[in-house]
């Protein structure tokens, strides 16, 4: 095995020296550049070649995922070891997506007969929901769907949906994730709760917000259809069953998943319980089937031709290479526009973290900070710091090549902007150029001296594009389980576990304390500023 600290070291060495140049130059200078880095799989093509690193940068990041041995964690997790070791736990989302036939063990025992019992059991729920056989209590079909759930039991659903959604849906989803009345009130001013089915989603079954919107939910049913009854409009999706049953949800609606499924993890599961029923088994089938079909890449295609480690170290590469510590996605797809929320949670959940699995200070920096929203939208917003803001902030574009949906003429448009976009952050325009311009439309010396500047635009920001030829079931979980590796690749490669989450709990625990003092309780010892703030709130 390479020696890992030779590795980062040359890593940065070879990013230094790519600093100074041109993406541009790299790319002319490179004949076998596009070959190298683009990638076709799954449906998707990734091309990296607009980013920062020359030949002998990508070969040291290559060296470094070999240094890292991401190899052999890649076996490790999807062995079914406890690579979430501060948990105990294994990590195997991969066995959602896997054919029921597959051996897979998480730490020796088998999970795929548990797997698809509850495939099988959600399949049944749902096709009798579509059809008609399960109704609601006054015995009118099931119309809407309440999701209630918080962060990876929202923000996947939540993108699942709007994603695949039909046209015309015969049920409607709702997602209440927000322990804010308005939402509530917002999501079920229309609905009838006659006709609604509420599925409350939640891990652990203990989150505030869920359970506060769980309780309020089934009081709204209540409302209509009467206490006794309330139970028909009622399912849950969760690891902790003896809560579920505590909260008095039927077992027979209750979906379960497993404590080697990670919150942000397991839109594969019965987390997606209300995209299974609005949409039907067959589209969640397909779903898998992409998440399925990236596994089988990530498991087998070598380093150098790998999708999500090529994706891994570009990252790495901007981030501790070139100092970049935030990286902006944008899909130029409508479908797609939640998509930077849900990486926002895969990664950053993932990867934000200071110490690595042994608890010793990471002495360089971990996951970057993720934003981002639909294309064309955000060019005019925020593109105008991405083209020519001080700092440079890598992009990665997400183009759909295929979509017969709408008036015609308009997808060109969008695929025009995208490629235009990633062309115009690559070779950027120069104050020559600029010059020239000015000079043409007559302008004095001295109005040229001020306005060029502000019209220049230096180029060689990096981007990637990765394009989904259609969005389909399978390319979005092919796209969706791309991230996921991705993101585990780079916790490999910072020596993070990737799977845990400590960093959420205080302030978890701290609401609690205020609610008490905001609920009238006794006052608690706070800093000068909380207490305020709790003072001023009262008030
Ligand atoms: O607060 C963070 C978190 O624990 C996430 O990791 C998780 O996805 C979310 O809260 C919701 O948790 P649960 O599904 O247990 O309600």
């Amino acid at each position: 095995m390479p020696d890992l600290d030779a590795a980062w070291t040359a890593l940065e060495a070879a990013a230094k020296a790519d600093g100074a140049g041109r993406i541009e130059d790299f790319i002319a200078a490179e004949p076998d550049r596009l070959a190298k880095l683009t990638v076709e799989t799954c449906g998707l093509t990734l091309d990296l070649s607009k980013q920062a690193w020359s030949k002998a940068g990508l070969n040291a990041a290559l060296d470094l995922a070999k240094a890292a041995d991401v190899e052999g964690a890649r076996k490790a997790m999807l062995g079914g070891e406890a690579i979430n070791t501060s948990e105990g736990r294994a990590v195997l989302h991969t066995a959602l997506r896997a054919a029921a036939t597959a051996d897979i063990k998480a730490q020796g025992q088998p999970v795929m007969a548990d797997v698809e019992a509850v495939r099988c059991r959600m399949a049944e729920f749902a096709g009798k929901i579509r059809n008609g056989e399960i109704k609601g209590a006054t015995g009118r079909p099931f119309r809407a769907i309440l999701h209630i759930g918080i962060g990876g039991s929202d923000l996947g659903p939540r993108l699942l949906w709007d994603a695949l959604k039909p046209l015309k849906p015969t049920i409607d989803v709702r997602f209440i994730a927000n322990v804010d009345g308005a939402e509530f009130a917002l999501e079920t001013a229309d609905l009838d709760p006659a006709e609604t089915l509420v599925i409350v989603v939640s891990k652990t079954f203990t989150t505030m917000e869920t359970m506060a919107n769980a309780e309020a939910a089934r009081a709204w049913i209540a409302g209509a259809v009467g206490a006794d009854k309330a139970g028909l409009h009622m399912a849950a999706v969760s690891t902790a069953l003896d809560k579920t049953a505590a909260f008095g949800i039927d077992e027979a609606r209750v979906f379960g998943f497993w404590d080697w499924v990670g919150g942000r993890y397991s839109l594969w599961s019965a987390v997606s319980l209300s995209l299974i029923v609005a949409c039907g088994w067959d589209v969640f089938e397909g779903f898998l089937a992409g998440g399925a079909a990236m596994d089988a890449h990530f498991a087998t295609a070598p380093l150098e031709q790998n999708a999500p480690v090529l994706l891994a170290l570009a990252q790495i590469y901007n981030r501790n290479g070139l100092g970049r510590a935030s990286r902006s996605v944008v899909p130029y797809s409508h479908r797609l526009r939640r998509l930077a929320s849900f990486l926002q949670q895969l990664e950053m959940e993932s990867n934000g973290k200071s110490v690595d699995k042994q608890g010793q200070w990471l002495t360089r920096g971990s996951a970057a900070a993720v934003f981002g929203d639909a294309g064309t939208n955000v060019q005019h917003a925020y593109f105008q710091s991405m083209h020519q803001g001080t700092d440079v902030v890598p992009l990665e574009f997400i183009a759909v090549a295929r979509s017969d949906e709408g008036p015609a003429g308009m997808h060109e448009k969008l695929l025009a902007n995208v490629i235009a976009q990633a062309e115009a952050l690559l070779v950027g325009k120069s104050e020559h150029a600029v010059e020239t311009e000015l000079r043409a439309k007559g302008l004095t010396p001295a109005a040229i001296d001020v306005l060029a500047p502000q019209k220049t635009f230096t180029g060689n920001r990096p981007s990637t594009t990765v394009v989904l030829e259609r969005l389909t079931p399978q390319t979005l979980g092919a796209l969706i389980a791309l991230y996921e590796h991705k993101t585990f690749v780079e916790g490999a490669i910072w020596g993070i576990n990737s799977f845990d989450q400590w960093g959420v709990e205080l302030g978890k625990t701290l609401a609690v304390r205020v609610l008490g003092e905001l609920e009238g309780g006794e006052r608690l010892d706070h800093d000068v500023s909380t207490t305020a703030m709790i003072d001023r709130l009262k008030r």
